[in-house]
């Protein structure tokens, strides 16, 4: 069987797309990961959409310089900004978060009274609405930006009076408006979701898009013939453009282990 050790990249604003890290190294062990987190820039989420487009290709040429098999854009708001136009430019394959966020929606909701809870970007990006109605044109939706998520995150305020008191400033519109299903689609926002589950009916389902971007990725993989067939312990690197310390911090908190950079497979590295 042909084999490709080449490593998956993987690119995020920030830390947030270690969620997704984690759910390929969970699925796929035997495959070589280059995570690039653009600390430096974010938030994006309140960024125009050419300074997205611009900060998304730096970071995909990041990665593609470390001799990549395929990039995964984990980042929601640099998926609805940036997918179709690196998809067209890169030669390797280029998956976003948006396809499999709004898959998992649609195979959650029965009523279709749905929210999106994104940053301000992807929300008037409408890339997840137009999607939604394209496949269902009934569907009622509830787009809702929640910037201040992403400096909760940031900050580690997980579980606090600020993040329920953000979550009701946010959520609280939605409360009566017999939605079934919230999607999720921020790196972040799945640390806040005690927050956000405290704020909606209890039957809402809330749901995020990690795990089937993952098995998208492997599917892919295998029916390409890309998978890495080598027997040898994969590596694991681990990239940012600022903030080292902080990133390694926060990275405990998306990952379930810290990154320890002194373990032989592991690097942490400064763009
Ligand atoms: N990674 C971003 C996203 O998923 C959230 C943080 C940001 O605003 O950069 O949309």
């Amino acid at each position: 069987m042909a084999h490709d050790e080449r490593p998956i990249g993987i690119f995020d604003s920030g830390v947030g797309g270690l969620t997704v890290f984690q759910e390929i190294a969970r699925l796929m062990p035997q495959e070589n990961l280059v995570y690039f987190g653009d600390t430096a820039r974010l938030p994006y989420g309140n960024k125009s959409p050419d300074a997205i487009v611009q900060y998304t290709m730096e970071c995909a040429r990041f990665l593609l310089s470390h001799n990549i098999k395929l990039l995964v854009i984990a980042c929601h708001t640099a998926s609805s900004h940036a997918l179709p136009i690196l998809q067209q430019s890169l030669s390797i394959p280029v998956f976003g978060v948006v396809q499999p966020g709004f898959e998992c929606l649609m195979q959650a909701t029965r009523t279709h009274r749905v929210a999106i809870l994104a940053t301000t970007a992807t929300i008037s990006s409408s890339v997840y609405q137009n999607l939604i109605r394209q496949r269902c044109p009934d569907a009622v939706i509830f787009p809702i930006a929640c910037p201040l998520f992403v400096a909760l995150a940031e900050e580690q305020l997980f579980e606090s009076a600020a993040a329920d008191l953000i979550a009701e400033h946010y959520l609280q519109p939605l409360q009566a408006e017999r939605i079934d299903t919230a999607l999720l689609a921020c790196t972040h926002f799945p640390l806040l979701r005690k927050a956000i589950e405290k704020t909606l009916p209890q039957n809402v389902k809330i749901i995020e898009p990690a795990s089937l971007c993952a098995q998208q990725i492997q599917e892919f993989l295998c029916a390409s013939q890309l998978t890495n067939q080598q027997s040898s312990v994969p590596t694991h690197h681990f990239f940012a453009s600022d903030h080292h310390v902080r990133f390694s911090t926060l990275a405990k908190t998306f990952l379930s282990h810290s990154i320890n950079p002194s373990s032989p497979n592991v690097v942490l590295g400064f763009q």
